[in-house]
C-alpha cells in the first residue's frame, strides 16, 4: 500500500502546556502537530496549508472559539474541528455541532480519549476520500453539466427524466459521459438547488458501504463515536447518484430496494425510520442483465432502478460528434486562447478506436494543448500508433523499439479494453489483475479523471 500522506493537526489554545501535551501525546498517530495560541494565529496557520484536524479551545484570548469555527471551515472545508472546553454543557455542545464542529472534548481529558477522537476524525476523512463522495452544488457545477455533441436520444431522455422523479439507470462504456448525464438530469430537474451526491460503489470497501449509505447512530459499532448521517439522508430532496451499481453486494441490494420502496431509511443501530426523498440515479459499465441472469444482481432491484434507461453510446459510434467535442474541450481547457485543429487532425482522430471514449479524447486534447509549440494542436500524434480502429494491436514490444514501461503498459491496457469493448471486468480478467487494480491503473495512466 502506498504510504498515507502526512496529516496535519492544529491545536488552537492559549494554554501552552496543553499544546505541548497534545504534541507529545499524538506522536504515535503519526500526525504533524502545529500550535497556535490565539484564534487569529490559528486562522493564519489553517490558511497556509491543508489541515486535517483542528483542536479548538472554547475560550481564546481574542474571542470565543465558536466564532472561529466558520472561518476555519471556510479555509479548510474538509477539516474536522474538535472543540475543547473546560466548561462542558449540553448547550455548548449543541452550539459547537451547529457551527460545524465534528466532536467535543471536555478538559481535562485523558490522552487515550484524545487519541481515540483524533483517530476517528482521521478515519472519517479517509472514508470521505475512499467513498469519493462528491457534492456538486452551485452554478459552477451546473454550468459544467452541459452535454456536447448530437446524442438526440440521450438528450430526449434527460429532458424526460428531469421532469419527473423516477429512478434512472444510465449504461455505457467507461468515459462515455454517464456521470455527466446524471448531473445534467439533476441540474435540469426540480431538486437542482439541493445536493447531488455521487458515490462510487466500486470504491467503497464492502464492510463500510452500508454505514456510508445509511449512516449510523453513536455506539452502533466499535468506533462509532458519533452519530453520522448517511449519503441517502445527505441527498434528501436532491439526487443520490450510485455509480458502478453492479458492484453493490447482494445484501445491500435488498436494503436499497427496501429504501426505494418505502422512501425511508434506518441508520445502523437506529430505532426509528427516517423519511428520505432522494432521486436515485444509477450507472454501470457492466452488463446488468447478465449479472441478473447469473444471480449476482437482484432482478427486482434491476427493474426498480431502470424505470428509465439511458444508454450512452460509445464515442466510436458517434464520430460525427468529434468536431463539437474537440471545440468544446479546447475552449474549456484554454478559454483565453484561439487554438486551431486542422481538418487532417480531425480525420486522424476519427480513425482511432477510442476505448476510453470521451474522457480519453479530453485527456489527449489537454495534453496536446500542454505540449503545443504554436497555435495549432496535434492530439492525434499522442495516440498509441497501434490502436487505430482498423489496425490490430502491435503484438511485440521489440517491434516498436525500446520504450518506457509505462507506454507499453498503457498501450496494452488500451488494446485489451478495446478488445472487450470497454468492459473493465472482462479486460481485468484477461490482464490477470483485479478490477480495482485496473481502475487504479486507468486513473494513473490518464484514462479516467
Ligand atoms: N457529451 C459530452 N460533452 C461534454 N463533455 C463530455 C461529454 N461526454 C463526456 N464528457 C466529459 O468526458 C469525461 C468523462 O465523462 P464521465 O465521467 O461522465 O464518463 P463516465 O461514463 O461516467 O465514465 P466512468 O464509466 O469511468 O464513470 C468528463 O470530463 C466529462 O465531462
Ligand atoms: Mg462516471
Amino acid at each position: 500500500m502506498p504510504p498515507k500522506p502526512e496529516r496535519t493537526l492544529v491545536v488552537i489554545d492559549d494554554d501552552r502546556l496543553l499544546c505541548d501535551t497534545v504534541r507529545h501525546g499524538l506522536i504515535g498517530l503519526g500526525v504533524r502537530v502545529l500550535t497556535a495560541h490565539s484564534g487569529a494565529e490559528g486562522l493564519r496557520l489553517c490558511a497556509e496549508r491543508p489541515v486535517d484536524v483542528v483542536l479548538l479551545d472554547q475560550k481564546l484570548p481574542d474571542g470565543d472559539g465558536i466564532s472561529f469555527c466558520g472561518p476555519l471551515l471556510e479555509r479548510n472545508e474538509s477539516a474536522k474541528i474538535i472543540f475543547i472546553t473546560a466548561f462542558p454543557s449540553f448547550e455548548n455542545a449543541v452550539q459547537a455541532i451547529k457551527v460545524g464542529a465534528y466532536d467535543y472534548l471536555s478538559k481535562p481529558f485523558e490522552l487515550g480519549e484524545l487519541s481515540l477522537t483524533v483517530n476517528q476524525a482521521l478515519r472519517t476523512i479517509d472514508l470521505e476520500h475512499v467513498a469519493q463522495v462528491q457534492q456538486y452544488q452551485g452554478r459552477r457545477d451546473s454550468d459544467r453539466s452541459v452535454l456536447w455533441g448530437g446524442l438526440p436520444e440521450v438528450r430526449r431522455l434527460v429532458g424526460l427524466a428531469a421532469a419527473n422523479a423516477a429512478p434512472v439507470l444510465i449504461t455505457g462504456q467507461t468515459g462515455t459521459g454517464k456521470t455527466l448525464v446524471a448531473k445534467a438530469i439533476h441540474f435540469q430537474g426540480h431538486g437542482a438547488d439541493k445536493a447531488f451526491i455521487a458515490v462510487n460503489c466500486a470504491a467503497i470497501p464492502e464492510n463500510l458501504m452500508e454505514a456510508e449509505l445509511f449512516g449510523y447512530e453513536k455506539g452502533a459499532f466499535t468506533g462509532a463515536v458519533a452519530t453520522v448521517k448517511g449519503l441517502f439522508e445527505m441527498a434528501d430532496g436532491g439526487t443520490l447518484f450510485l455509480d458502478e451499481i453492479g458492484e453493490m453486494p447482494l445484501h445491500l441490494q435488498s436494503k436499497l430496494l427496501g429504501a426505494l420502496d418505502d422512501q425511508q431509511i434506518r441508520r445502523l443501530g437506529g430505532r426509528t425510520l427516517k423519511a428520505v426523498h432522494a432521486r436515485i440515479i444509477t450507472a454501470t459499465n457492466t452488463d446488468l442483465a447478465t449479472a441478473v441472469r447469473e444471480r449476482r444482481f437482484r432482478e427486482d432491484l434491476y427493474y426498480r432502478l431502470s424505470v428509465m434507461h439511458i444508454a450512452v453510446p460509445p464515442l466510436r459510434e458517434r464520430l460525427e460528434d468529434l468536431p463539437e467535442l474537440c471545440r468544446g474541450f479546447i475552449s474549456q481547457i484554454a478559454p483565453d486562447q484561439v487554438l486551431r485543429l486542422e481538418a487532417e487532425e480531425l480525420a486522424a482522430l476519427g480513425a482511432y478506436a477510442w476505448p476510453g471514449n470521451v474522457r480519453e479524447l479530453r485527456n489527449i486534447i489537454e495534453r496536446a494543448i500542454l505540449v503545443r509549440s504554436s497555435n495549432s494542436i496535434y492530439p492525434s500524434r499522442l495516440l498509441g500508433p497501434a490502436l487505430h480502429a482498423d489496425q490490430p494491436p502491435n503484438p511485440t514490444v521489440a517491434a516498436a523499439g525500446p520504450r518506457p514501461l509505462e507506454a507499453v503498459e498503457r498501450e496494452h491496457i488500451r488494446a485489451t479494453l478495446c478488445h472487450f469493448n470497454g468492459n473493465q471486468t472482462h479486460a481485468a480478467k484477461a490482464l490477470g489483475i483485479s478490477r480495482s487494480t485496473l481502475v487504479r491503473k486507468l486513473k494513473r495512466l490518464g484514462f479516467s479523471d
